[in-house]
């Protein structure tokens, strides 16, 4: 029952690049899916001319489902049963796993029926992966959501390229060895010839970790199984389409738009900008209280420095992001109920989605970007921000902890726990003259430019290509030749 054209590159994804909305008179339409792995990966399919198999992020649809061309990309939907989205996504993905892997920032809760949804949708991922890829294809799997597919689609077909990316981080063992299924975890991984993390420290925390629960031997970043076959487990730190943002920076439209929005908040001297999904390893809540010290201090005015704050909705049916909006709408009321002046709010509070070109605008609009994660796999607002900030000018105020940290050195790097750090880093920022912006910004932008998504792409899949044929694939190929 495909129904697809059998592709060469097969992305897995546990969202497909858009979100299918149903319109009040029956009619479907598609829109862009929040978050960074669809900002990165959807540039490189463009590329690839590959498919794409993913969840179109509504349940219980009973048709709709055959794959589909979507904006010049080639879409293979997946089905989820309203309990499925409840035990597989808001469940072990986004209750377990998410918490888990970022460092408890909430509590991660076990629940054996989740872990039974894991594996059922799991497999029905790679069951679709094994119809759709093409003799000795490269399969593609991202992600948190999907970790058992590249064990399951090797059982199917055994004679494709499997690579896997986790797109968050990978926790230290004294952590990850709270999950009951951490075997079987493991073991899913494995599935993959080469798999990418975020960091080395992750890749290093992985390997390590297979060494002692799984048993199987290991030389530095490979894994040797018991049949022979390698696993290569490295890091690969991902990046974002730095050429388009740049392009979209420099347009009329955008520059016009910045001034609109310069003009709407009042021409403040400045503008301190925070963008994320509204989720609670963002930060967003100690970062917005920093500032509120701040006005309360009188280290900035509101005539002077304004807040924005674009927070996506995200994840809205599971309970914690439900308290954490709760919570950060509560603080904001808080804030400009008591520092405020009218006309002069100190926070503007946007809880929306945006077009890319809106978020350009923004960037440009801004004088000092504030990201300040407790835990992030990269986080690719900074970056959109670097690549935006083409003349060499705004503030980068940075968690240490966003695996972007380890490339954008010359950001204003700050602990987000420490709100007193927060607001010194923030002051510093406000204060900075150009030159020591500039030179900052500069040094990143480099890195931004080198390090773009296409080359993380490339790299993937090049040591992919490049990693030598295992047993099962040589004992098939006298049979197909
Ligand atoms: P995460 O993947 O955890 O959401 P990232 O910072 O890596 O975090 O990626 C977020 C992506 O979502 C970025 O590409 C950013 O531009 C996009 N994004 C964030 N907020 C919005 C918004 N309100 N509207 C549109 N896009 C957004
Ligand atoms: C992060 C995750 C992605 C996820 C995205 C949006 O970027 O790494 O896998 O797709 O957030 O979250 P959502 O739950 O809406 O898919």
């Amino acid at each position: 029952m495909s129904g697809a054209p059998q592709a060469d590159l097969v992305i897995v994804a546990n969202r497909l690049p858009v979100d299918r909305v149903r319109q009040p008179d029956g009619s479907v339409s598609w829109r862009p899916s929040p978050g960074g792995l669809v900002t990165a990966l959807e540039p490189v399919l463009r590329a690839n001319d590959g498919a794409w198999i993913g969840w179109p992020g509504s349940a219980d649809e009973d048709d709709g489902f055959e794959p589909f061309e979507e904006n010049g990309l080639s879409l293979i939907p997946v089905a989820m049963s309203a309990e499925e989205v409840e035990e597989f996504y808001e469940g072990f993905s986004n209750g377990t796993l998410w918490p888990l892997y970022h460092d408890v920032v909430a509590k991660p809760e076990f629940h054996r029926e989740w872990w039974d949804s894991y594996v059922t949708v799991n497999q029905r991922f790679a069951d679709r992966a094994a119809e759709v890829a093409a003799e000795g294809a490269t399969v593609w799997v991202q992600d948190y959501q999907l970790q058992l597919v590249p064990q399951m689609l090797r059982a199917l077909r055994p004679d494709l390229r499997i690579g896997f990316y986790l797109h968050i981080p990978f926790p230290p063992a004294e952590l990850f060895s709270q999950l009951p299924w951490r075997r079987q975890i493991l073991e899913g991984l494995l599935g993959a010839d080469l798999i990418g993390f975020q960091l080395p420290g992750a890749a290093a925390n992985f390997v390590r970790l297979v060494r002692s629960r799984v048993g199987h031997k290991t030389h530095r970043d490979t894994i040797y199984l018991p049949d022979g076959r390698p696993v290569k487990a490295t890091a690969f730190p991902i990046s974002i389409d730095t050429a388009g943002f740049e392009e979209l920076a420099r347009s009329e439209a955008v520059e016009e738009r910045a001034a609109e929005i310069r003009e709407a908040l009042g021409n403040p001297r400045r503008i301190f900008l925070g963008v994320d999904r509204l989720d609670y390893t963002k930060g967003i809540y100690s970062r917005l209280r920093a500032f509120g010290e701040l006005v309360r201090d009188g280290h900035l005015d509101v005539e002077d420095a304004v807040f924005v704050q674009v927070a996506t909705p995200s994840r809205e049916r599971v309970e914690q992001y439900r308290i954490l909006r709760d919570d950060i709408e509560m603080l904001v009321g808080r804030i400009n109920g008591d520092h405020g002046k009218i006309g002069n709010p100190a926070i503007h509070y946007l809880h929306n989605s945006y077009p890319r070109e809106e978020m350009a605008a923004f960037y440009r609009a801004a004088d000092i970007m504030v990201v300040t994660p407790f835990r992030d796999g990269m986080n690719l607002v900074a970056k959109e921000y670097v690549a935006c900030r083409f003349e060499d000018d705004g503030a980068l105020v940075l968690s240490e902890f966003a695996g972007a940290a380890q490339e954008l050195r010359q950001a204003w790097l700050v602990n987000p726990y420490d709100i007193d750090g927060m607001k010194s880093a923030l002051l510093e920022a406000f204060a900075a003259d150009r030159k020591e912006t500039s030179r900052r910004m500069r040094a990143m932008r480099r890195t931004v430019v080198q390090h773009d998504v296409s080359k993380w792409a490339a790299d993937f899949l090049r040591e992919l290509e490049a990693l030598p044929e295992h047993h099962d694939k040589t004992v098939r190929e006298p049979r197909s030749r």
